[in-house]
């Protein structure tokens, strides 16, 4: 589905030569991806990334953002409230289906749990998988054009270049919690009941961990490349990126996320000839930016190529 997917979405530019990365690719396949899994008709995938966008848009940003977005919302719920009355009476193998008639100690969860359970899938799903294709995108044309050629040159190379990317310029920069007791650190203690802010961003770039953290290179040696198991360090001496979390809430997606990326990125890869960008100069990765709903990623991103034959 998501070779399928990633081929229809490559479709609509493959002719012009050129391509805006974020709202043309990125942004288009994990939406549809989830749009899919959830079992929504697919006439109606394009109005379904529309509200998606919106919605997105209107979770960072105030203001007319906002009333777009609660707006977009609204409509999103109207067409999703029959599908789960259908679906809660005659399931399909979908995930919307399998959400409707999970059980746990014999209840079901209520509507509003369902559409608040499609809402955390997409803005945890879609929103960080778009903005993770852009800002490897980035890096691999504007940091290291060199390993741009060795990705394409080798296929098997995407995974290694999604797990730098979520090392060297992770989407989820930080995480917010509470600590529940004291906590020794570094020769002072963090007291009972604070809020913390967890700099994952930060701890991706510790030289302790990473030899050269502030180099982007999808070759190096001490980092635990392709599947993640957990974050943190590793028996052999490796260690793992923490742009997915760590512990109990570390990201349930993050197999989907690698996949679909390689998947998505490897399809473009082996459709054109000489990616370059388009301009010269990039104002880089920001946050928060328009449409970037706090997570980190490039504002836009023009790459400029030939057809493959
Ligand atoms: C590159 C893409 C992704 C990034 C950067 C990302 C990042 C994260 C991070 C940092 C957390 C930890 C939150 C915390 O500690 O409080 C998290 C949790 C989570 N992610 Fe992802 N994620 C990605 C893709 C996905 C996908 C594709 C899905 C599902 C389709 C997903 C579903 C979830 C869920 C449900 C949680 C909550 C887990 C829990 O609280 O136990 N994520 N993600």
């Amino acid at each position: 589905m998501i070779h399928q997917i990633s081929d229809e979405v490559i479709d609509k530019f493959i002719d012009d030569g050129e391509v805006e990365i974020v709202k043309q690719f990125a942004s288009q396949v994990p939406i549809r991806v989830i749009s899919n899994m959830l079992g929504l008709p697919r006439e109606d995938e394009d109005t379904f990334v529309e509200w998606y966008q919106a919605l997105i848009a209107g979770l960072g940003f105030g203001g007319e953002h906002l009333t777009a977005g609660l707006k977009a919302r609204n409509d999103m719920w109207d067409y999703i409230d029959p599908l789960i009355a259908e679906r809660s009476k005659n399931p399909g193998e979908d995930l919307l289906s399998r959400i409707c008639v999970a059980e746990m100690n014999g209840s079901r969860m209520t509507p509003e749990e369902i559409k608040g359970f499609v809402a955390l899938l997409l803005a945890a799903g879609g929103d960080t998988t778009e903005k993770a294709i852009a800002n490897m995108w980035y890096h691999l044309m504007y940091t290291r054009p060199d390993q741009l050629q060795d990705v394409i040159d080798n296929e098997g190379l995407w995974e290694d270049a999604f797990t730098e990317m979520m090392r060297y310029d992770p989407v989820v920069h930080a995480q917010f919690r509470y600590t529940t007791r004291e906590i020794p650190m570094h020769n002072d203690v963090i007291p009972e009941r604070a809020g913390v802010i967890l700099y994952l961003g930060a701890g991706n770039r510790d030289e302790r961990a990473f030899k050269d953290p502030d180099t982007f290179d999808i070759h190096r040696d001490d980092l635990h490349m392709g599947k993640e198991n957990r974050s943190g360090r590793y028996k052999d001496g490796k260690n793992g990126h923490l742009g997915f979390g760590i512990g109990q809430h570390f990201c349930m997606g993050y197999a989907m996320a690698r996949q679909e990326s390689a998947i998505a990125c490897s399809k473009l890869a082996a459709r054109i000839n000489n990616p370059r960008p388009k301009h010269a100069k990039h104002a880089g990765i920001s946050s928060p930016s328009i449409d970037s709903g706090g997570f980190r990623t490039p504002a836009e991103l023009w790459m400029e190529f030939d057809k493959n034959p």
